[in-house]
Formats: C-alpha cells, structure tokens, sequence
C-alpha cells in the first residue's frame, strides 16, 4: 500500500512503531493481547496459555498447550555450572542484577538455539528462557538468603513451581495454598505485555542489531529495573511503609508531593499513556482484598493505598494532570501477601514480561523488512568550531 510503513522502518526512522501484539487505549483505559481483552483473559485465561498467544499469535489448542507446558517443563533446569555464577554475586545485590547476567549467561548455555537453521530453534529458546527466567529469580533469592537451592518439580505449573523454588525447604515442600497460586498467575499474566513501554522497546532495539534472544531479554530486565517503570512496585511500598511509619495518613504525603519542593512522586500513579485508571490496577485492587481475606490476613499498607488513591483522585493537582493509579500502585500488596520480599518485586514484573519481550523479538527479527533500529535526533549542540591547543585555551 501506498504511504504504509512497515514494523520495522516506522522505529527505524521516527522512534515509533507498529505492532502486532498488545492494543492499549489510555483514554479509555483499554489492554487488549492479540485482540483479547484483558479482562476475558484474566477470567477464563492462565499466565502459561496467554504466554503462548502472545509469543504465537493465537490462542493455543489443547494439544498445542500441552506441548508447550511440556516444553516448559523440559527446560525449567539451568545448566548446573551456571550454579557457579551465583557465588560472584554480594549477598546484597539486587535480584533484578543478577537476573540479568543470569539471562545472558544462560544463553551462552545454548549456542545449538542461536542457529537460525536449527529446526524449531526458536521455539526452544522462548520455552528455555520463560522457564529459567524463573529458576534463575528463585536461585538468586536463595543465595542472598543464605539457602540451598530448591529445585522446580515437574509435577509443578508454572507459578505454583517459582513459589516451590522461593520457599520450600530442601527435605520438605511448602504448602502452595491455591489462592496463593492463582494470585501469583494472575500478576505475571497482568505484566505479560504492554505494548512498546521503555524495556520493550529495549528489547526491539537490541534484536533490531541481530543480538540473540537472552541478550534482548537481558538488556530488557536493565531497562524495567528503574523506579520510573518495573521498579516503581518496589518505590510504592517503600513509599506506602514510610508513610505508615510517619503515623501519616497519607495527605501529609500528598502535599509534599504536590509541593514539588522534594521531587517525591506518588509512585505507582501516573502513565505516559494511560490518562484513565490502568485497567491492571483495578483488577489487581479487586484481588488484593479477596486474597488477604482467604488468606485471613490484613495489611495497614493496603488501607493506606487506598486513602492515597482516594484522596489523589479528588485533589485537582491529580485530576488536572490525568494522574491515575497504574499496575505498580497495588501490585505490591499482592506480593507481600505471598511473602515475596519487595527487593524482588522488579523479578516479579521482569517474569511476568517474559513472554511479551519473546513475542516483540520475534516480531522483530521474523519482519520482512527488518533493518537496525536507529532513531534520529535534532541536534542543538554548538555549530562549527575548531580545535585550540591547550596553551591558548582560556
Ligand atoms: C510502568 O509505558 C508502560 O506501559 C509502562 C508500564 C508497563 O506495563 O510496561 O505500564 C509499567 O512503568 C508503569 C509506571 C510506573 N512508574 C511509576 O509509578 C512512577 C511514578 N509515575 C511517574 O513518574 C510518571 O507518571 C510516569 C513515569 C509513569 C509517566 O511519566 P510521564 O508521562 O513522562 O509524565 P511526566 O513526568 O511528564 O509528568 C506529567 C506531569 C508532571 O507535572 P507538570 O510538570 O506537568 O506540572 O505529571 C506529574 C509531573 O510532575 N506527575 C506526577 C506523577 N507522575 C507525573 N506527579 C506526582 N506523582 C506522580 N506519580
């Protein structure tokens, strides 16, 4: 057609890009995956088969997701040497870190899955990475605790499996409670994707030069790590424990927020594209409260969350500028409930996107059309000028 640009040379030459995966419409509040709302998903779906509409484009017959599962669980060991690598790491570093030198390691595993002329080389590599992205979280908690590491069991789906790794003891497994479990799913297949974020388009840039699928994924993880985007799970808690802490009820908070004389931001509020409430958060919202109360507990962070959200949503400064509560506000009180320490919350999200950054280097690198991406810039430097010797400088 005439005028059509495609994947590949809308990014390669304006930055932006079209896609084939995830719809979102921030006025309206809209996610849709291939086509699907999110809301149909969440409530007939699970994290493992919207993992496999996203990365394969339809949603997957019963032998289809079978063979998937299967493949999942065929690759959910890391190569025992890369057991080794876990012993470099501080105690104190960050998960999301070691995570992605995990990633990158892990593909040097695997050089037979980076040929293209490999039969189903990428299938493999996408079913080896989703499930070791996993393995490797799991591991990288139980170092910095000081813990043995807990094998996956092939018996185990998917989330029920990383919450096995997380906390069962060598000799005995944990309870893994089905609400727990359902909650965990439920979260990785809320971040599954969303459409070209700042990691996502990590991810497409590196696969745009040619770099293998571990190496995106890992470049990917770095980019979600920042506290403006995947790591805002992490600042919300943090934010919502200070608070409690203060005794505040959260509108001291508000003011210096809005006072802008410290930079503090309402984390987990706002979204370059959702100018209405994240339909992410008010799932997650809904399940925070049906999950604490089956598992009969209560959290003070919870009930602070929502007099923020109910006091910023009411306070022009919030209003005005279209601020609105997005998937990070909430996700927190989740993982808590599930005992997962907030220093891998980020892990948490980054599992959660695995499928979404296979999907969007897949669609990259299998483009007709593909060229490096190299956006352009406008250029406000000094105009012409020469060199002095240091001699005659001033
Ligand atoms: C994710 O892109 C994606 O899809 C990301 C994500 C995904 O699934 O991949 O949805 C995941 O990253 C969600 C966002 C998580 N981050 C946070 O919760 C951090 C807190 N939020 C912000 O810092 C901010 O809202 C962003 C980063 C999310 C969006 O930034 P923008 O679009 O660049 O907004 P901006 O910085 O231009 O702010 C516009 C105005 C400014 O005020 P003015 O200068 O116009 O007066 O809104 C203010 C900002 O100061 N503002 C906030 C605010 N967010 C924006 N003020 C207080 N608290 C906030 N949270």
């Amino acid at each position: 057609q005439t005028g059509y640009i495609t994947l590949d040379e809308g990014y390669a030459n304006t930055g932006s890009c079209c896609s084939a995966i995830t719809f979102i419409d921030g006025e309206k509040g809209i996610l849709r995956y291939r086509g699907i709302p999110i809301e149909e998903l969440v409530e007939q779906s699970s994290f493992v088969e919207v993992a496999y509409l996203l990365i394969m484009g339809k949603l997957p017959t019963r032998a289809e997701l079978q063979a998937f599962s299967n493949a999942l669980t065929r690759n959910q060991m890391l190569h025992e040497d890369m057991k080794f690598h876990f012993e470099g790491f501080p105690p104190h570093a960050h998960p999301m870190a070691i995570l992605s030198a995990m990633i990158n390691a892990a593909g040097c595993y695997y050089p037979e899955l980076l040929r293209p002329e490999v039969p189903n080389h990428f299938e493999e590599q996408a079913a080896r990475l989703l499930s070791q992205v996993r393995t490797i979280a799991a591991f990288a908690y139980r170092k910095s605790r000081g813990l043995p590491f807990v094998y996956p069991k092939p018996q185990y789906k998917y989330a029920a499996n990383f919450l096995h790794m997380m906390f069962s003891h060598p000799t005995e497994d944990v309870e893994l409670k089905p609400e727990a479990v359902r909650a965990l799913d439920l979260l990785f297949l809320l971040h599954a994707d969303h459409e070209q974020n700042c990691s996502t388009s990590t991810v497409r840039m590196v696969a745009s030069s040619g770099a293998n699928l571990f190496a995106c994924a890992a470049a990917g993880v770095c980019a979600l790590w920042g506290p403006l985007h995947g790591g805002a799970n992490q600042a919300v808690i943090e934010m919502l424990e200070e608070i409690h802490r203060s005794g505040d009820d959260g509108r001291k908070f508000l003011e210096e927020v809005k006072s802008r004389k410290s930079g503090r931001r309402l984390m987990g509020f706002g979204h370059r594209v959702y100018k209405n409430y994240d339909p992410r958060a008010r799932i997650i919202k809904r399940h925070c409260d049906e999950l604490l109360a089956r598992l009969n507990r209560t959290d003070p962070l919870l009930d602070i969350a929502k007099r923020l959200e109910e006091a910023a949503l009411q306070d022009e400064y919030f209003v005005e500028r279209k601020l609105y509560p997005n998937v990070d506000f909430y996700s927190g009180i989740i993982m808590r409930a599930l005992d997962i320490p907030v220093n891998m919350f980020p892990v948490i999200f980054a599992i959660g996107r695995m499928p979404g950054w296979i999907a969007h280097y897949r669609e990259v690198v299998e483009s007709p059309t593909r060229r490096i991406y190299r956006p352009r810039q406008v250029y406000v430097g000094p105009p012409l000028q020469h060199y002095v010797p240091i001699d005659q400088r001033g």
